[in-house]
């Protein structure tokens, strides 16, 4: 057996979660591979709703393992939360959720540290989170982060308190007031003593060793989805440094993630929305600035889901679509969000950039000049939303997809027609 994947081929946010949910009962096991609670993943069923950040959005079906791979970090506070809130909804994670030993924590000074760092950047601040993702990752480089293992050491706190004075060292450098931070609305002492007791309640959740526990899977022929977080546009290596995120995104972090081989990939899930978003900073070059990005904004509750943050909108992107299915290898294309655009006379589509005088089809992530150039494609101008049947949608919509299809050369096996687990066509 191989291990399946999911990505998002933008910068995030493109329906990862709704489709997980929607494929986990496929799956014996959903695994997360890197990112932490900077993610936020809806999936929406039986007029409920739900936002994921750490947990992996499998965890809906009883059936489905849910682990939390070594290449996720973790912030136990708001893992505790998470598990409190499916609870309150008579989902209990601990009966169908494993986490690495390996993966590493947020500590409340990471947080801190994101909140330094950002500060002092000023107007070129990347946007982020505020979840303590780029310290953490960056500890976890330097060899001095702590892992979910260390919850069981004896010296456990003197270890976070050691790890702690470390980071008011580098905040003092930036003359950053501590007093003044408040974390998710609380003192940072509140937080952290919030913090102790999450850890102490995690201890029910079992913590393994999940390369082996993935690799005996596959030996016994077990189905594995692993679930991407963030997108293409956003990893470390390939996307528009430095606004992006401190994690490798792309399908190659599942090997390290989770610990499987490359040989053990097997399909790769593309998802593209059917136009682009971007939360924080950073180039975009298709974003609309007019009526059409606050349709998008508006049409599809373009907010973000961990921050509330508006998020930037504008036309599908091909190049950097291209670019993205390149990296990941994707097999198959599932397009998220068109419904967004029923009643749009037109919808327009970038096909290659002018820069510097010249035409040219390459996206480079961090080129800030690239001027798109633009195809437009004729709407369907109708409800697409409560359809199940691909062949009964309307022909200009099949055009559409198939347009896209014939520009990329992937095929697109699944079309999402609305935030409900229960819209969505599989071809
Ligand atoms: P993720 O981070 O990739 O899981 O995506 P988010 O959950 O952050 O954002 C996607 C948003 O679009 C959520 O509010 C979903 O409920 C919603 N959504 C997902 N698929 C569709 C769709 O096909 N149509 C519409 N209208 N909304 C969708
Ligand atoms: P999901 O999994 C959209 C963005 C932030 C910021 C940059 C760095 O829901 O698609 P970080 O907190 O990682 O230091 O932020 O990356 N970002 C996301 N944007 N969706 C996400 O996750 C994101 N996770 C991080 O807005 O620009
Ligand atoms: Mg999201």
């Amino acid at each position: 057996m191989k291990v399946d994947l999911l990505l998002g081929l933008q910068w995030g946010d493109e329906g990862k979660g709704k489709i997980v949910d929607f494929l986990a009962p496929k799956y014996d096991i959903i695994a997360r591979f890197q990112g932490g609670p900077n993610a936020g993943h809806t999936i929406e069923f039986d007029g409920q709703k739900f936002v994921l950040h750490i947990i992996p959005s499998g965890i809906f079906d009883p059936k489905t393992i849910n682990v939390i791979g070594n290449g996720v970090i973790i912030d136990p506070l708001i893992l505790m939360r998470e598990i409190s809130g499916l609870r309150e909804k008579g989902i209990d994670p601990a009966v169908n959720m494993l986490i690495s030993r390996k993966a590493h924590l947020i500590l409340p000074s990471h947080r801190m540290l994101d909140a330094v760092y950002e500060q002092s950047k000023g107007t070129k601040k990347i946007g982020s989170t505020l979840k303590g993702i780029g310290p953490t990752y960056t500890d976890k480089v330097a060899r001095i982060g702590l892992r979910t293992m260390d919850f069981f050491a004896p010296d456990f706190r003197e270890k976070v308190e050691a790890l702690k004075q470390r980071h008011l060292q580098i905040a003092q450098g930036f003359n950053f007031d501590v007093d003044a931070l408040l974390l998710d609305k609380m003192p940072m002492a509140e937080y952290e003593e919030k913090w102790m007791e999450a850890v102490e309640a995690l201890k029910e959740i079992p913590f393994i060793d999940s390369e082996y526990y993935i690799n005996d899977a596959l030996a016994s022929g077990k189905k594995i989805l692993a679930e991407g977080a963030q997108g293409t546009l956003l990893d470390i290596d390939f996307g528009s440094y430095p606004f992006v995120t401190s994690s490798n995104t792309v399908a190659a972090g599942v090997c390290s993630g989770l610990g499987i081989a490359p040989s053990k990939i097997g399909k790769v899930f593309g998802i593209v929305k059917a136009y682009c978003t971007r939360v924080g900073s950073g180039p975009f070059p298709t974003e609309l600035f007019d009526q059409d990005g606050q349709n998008l904004r508006d049409e599809g509750h373009e907010y973000g889901s961990t921050t509330g943050r508006p998020r930037r909108c504008g036309w599908l992107d091909l190049p950097a679509l291209k670019y993205s299915v390149m990296l990941n290898g994707v097999t198959d294309l599932i397009l998220t969000k068109p419904d967004v655009m029923n009643q749009f006379d037109q919808i327009n589509v970038c096909t290659h950039y002018s820069l510097n005088g010249e035409n040219t089809e390459k996206f480079i992530p961090d080129e800030v000049n690239a001027q798109p150039i633009l195809e437009s494609i004729e709407g369907w101008k109708s409800d697409v939303s409560g359809m199940k049947d691909f062949d009964a949608l309307p022909q200009k919509f099949k055009d559409y997809i198939a347009y896209i299809e014939g520009k990329v050369n992937v095929p697109i096996s699944i079309v999402s027609v609305g935030p409900d687990r229960e819209q969505t066509i599989k071809r």
